[in-house]
């Protein structure tokens, strides 16, 4: 009797531990989620307030055209971009397209606020290399509560370069984007964004990695190179990326376009809004994971990939590509100086100023190169990770603390990663537009506590 009562007992814990493994890879993760590619000569984008379901809970979000994150624009060198942005939301928001070189006026920073229940007419020109972009608001002060609740999308630009280079470029069948962002639930499963002090200064962090909206999801692949678009879309959180079996992958690109050489690694570290493009040769069917690991804090698995046994198509991976640093001339060139420090809690400046939209905090001309050193300066509690974001342009990184820039940051960059006690210099060409344009730290805690500053180019 009581070896059939302790039988029985080892069969229910038996099926308990079945039935709950099954449910947890069956029921509860979803495919990888591809966002809706907009194409064409009239976009439209609108701003909606929607809800976004994970296995824990399901939370309120913002999004362009859809619940959560927005559709990938794509667009080809050259191109005239007319994209009407309406704003069904109850509160102003703004859509800056990060990265890409616009008008000033139609930059969607600060002062092109798009007010609740209005639209707002952005038309431009593509003037740049093929690249990976994106957008998101940039309202002030509310920056970081817009994207947290979901608001971004990609905007990619390819040109007769990118289209002709042997590498997989089929979106969503051999090319996927792949939006990292930390999420912090609460015990309900849902997240939202209310920051109290330390969250200010150490950034909202959070307790789980969402992969284009999706709580580990997974990817069926067959056989072959893949190409990965990965950017760091969280508030505050500084990720290193990397795979569950250390296997090394191939970086292409970075945040404006294709590397001036290719680089062979098993990780990378990529701060908030910096993205990198990777190739990938699954060759041997079984599972992979995706693993984000929050520096400084938690590893995550952030997404599976099984790899099938069919057959799909290798490329071989680039060595070099074409790609023009900006010339400058250490002389004669004009130099700035950004002092990036965090004097409290709450309290970010740059050269010791907070932003105040009433005030222009340089001017340069057109037509110039410049050569900007940015410095992370600040004292024990106080010495934190910072970035240094600019919009307009694509710069050169000249140096990291006195060296060479490793080979990650050899190309087009928008943003850098400033740790504390950095030195970064580097170089800039601004061209074809006037007006106001914006620089800041791109952890948005900060950015929304005054770590930014605009500047006129006349
Ligand atoms: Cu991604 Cu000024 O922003
Ligand atoms: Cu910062």
């Amino acid at each position: 009797m009581k070896k059939i009562a302790i039988l029985l007992y080892f069969m229910i814990a038996i099926a308990v531990v079945l039935w709950g493994a099954g449910s947890q890879d069956g029921a509860e993760h979803s495919a990888l989620p591809v966002p809706p590619l907009l194409e064409g000569e009239k976009l439209t984008l609108v701003m909606q307030e929607g809800t976004l379901a994970l296995p824990m809970g399901t939370s309120k979000t913002m999004g362009f055209n859809g619940n959560y994150l927005g559709p990938t624009i794509r667009v080809s060198n050259g191109d005239l971009v007319d994209i009407e942005v309406q704003n069904t939301l109850k509160e102003d928001s703004t859509v800056h397209w990060h990265g890409l070189h616009v008008p000033a006026e139609y930059d969607g920073g600060p002062h092109q606020v798009v007010e609740a229940g209005s639209t707002w007419n952005p038309v431009f020109q593509i003037d740049q290399k093929a690249a990976t972009l994106w957008y998101h608001p940039h309202l002030m002060g509310k920056t970081a509560e817009h994207v947290y609740n979901g608001m971004a999308g990609l905007f990619y630009i390819e040109d007769d370069y990118s289209k002709n280079l042997s590498i997989p470029k089929e979106y969503g069948v051999d090319d996927f984007p792949l939006v990292l962002q930390d999420r912090r639930l609460d015990r309900n499963g849902k997240f939202s964004y209310k920051p109290g002090m330390r969250d200010v200064m150490a950034g909202y962090i959070g307790n789980i990695i969402l992969v284009n909206g999706a709580y580990e999801p997974y990817l069926d692949l067959k056989k072959g190179t893949y190409r990965f678009r990965v950017i760091n879309g969280s508030n505050s959180s500084i990720f290193r990326v990397r795979f569950s079996d250390e296997r090394k992958f191939t970086v292409i690109a970075s945040d404006g376009g294709f590397l001036p050489e290719s680089v062979e690694i098993p990780e990378f570290i990529i701060s908030p809004g910096e993205r990198y493009e990777i190739l990938v040769d699954f060759t041997t069917p079984g599972n992979i994971s995706l693993m984000t690991d929050i520096y400084g804090g938690d590893s995550f698995k952030s997404m599976d990939f099984n790899i099938l046994k069919e057959e799909g198509k290798f490329y071989p991976h680039p060595g070099s590509f074409n790609y023009t640093p900006v010339v400058y001339n250490e002389p004669a060139n004009i130099k700035r100086n950004f002092r990036m420090e965090t004097r409290g809690m709450s309290r970010f400046t740059i050269n010791g100023k907070s932003m105040d939209i009433n005030r222009i905090d340089f001017s340069l001309e057109k037509n110039s190169t410049e050569i900007w050193t940015i410095e992370n300066v600040g004292m024990g509690m106080m010495n934190i990770a910072h970035s240094f974001h600019v919009h307009d342009v694509q710069f050169s990184v000249i140096s990291v603390n006195g060296r060479e820039p490793g080979p990650l940051y050899s190309g087009p960059k928008d943003t850098v990663l400033v740790m504390p006690g950095d030195k970064i210099v580097i170089a800039l060409r601004f061209k074809d537009y006037t007006g106001i344009y914006m620089y800041h730290c791109h952890f948005l805690e900060h950015e929304d506590s005054g770590m930014m500053g605009q500047f006129l180019i006349e």
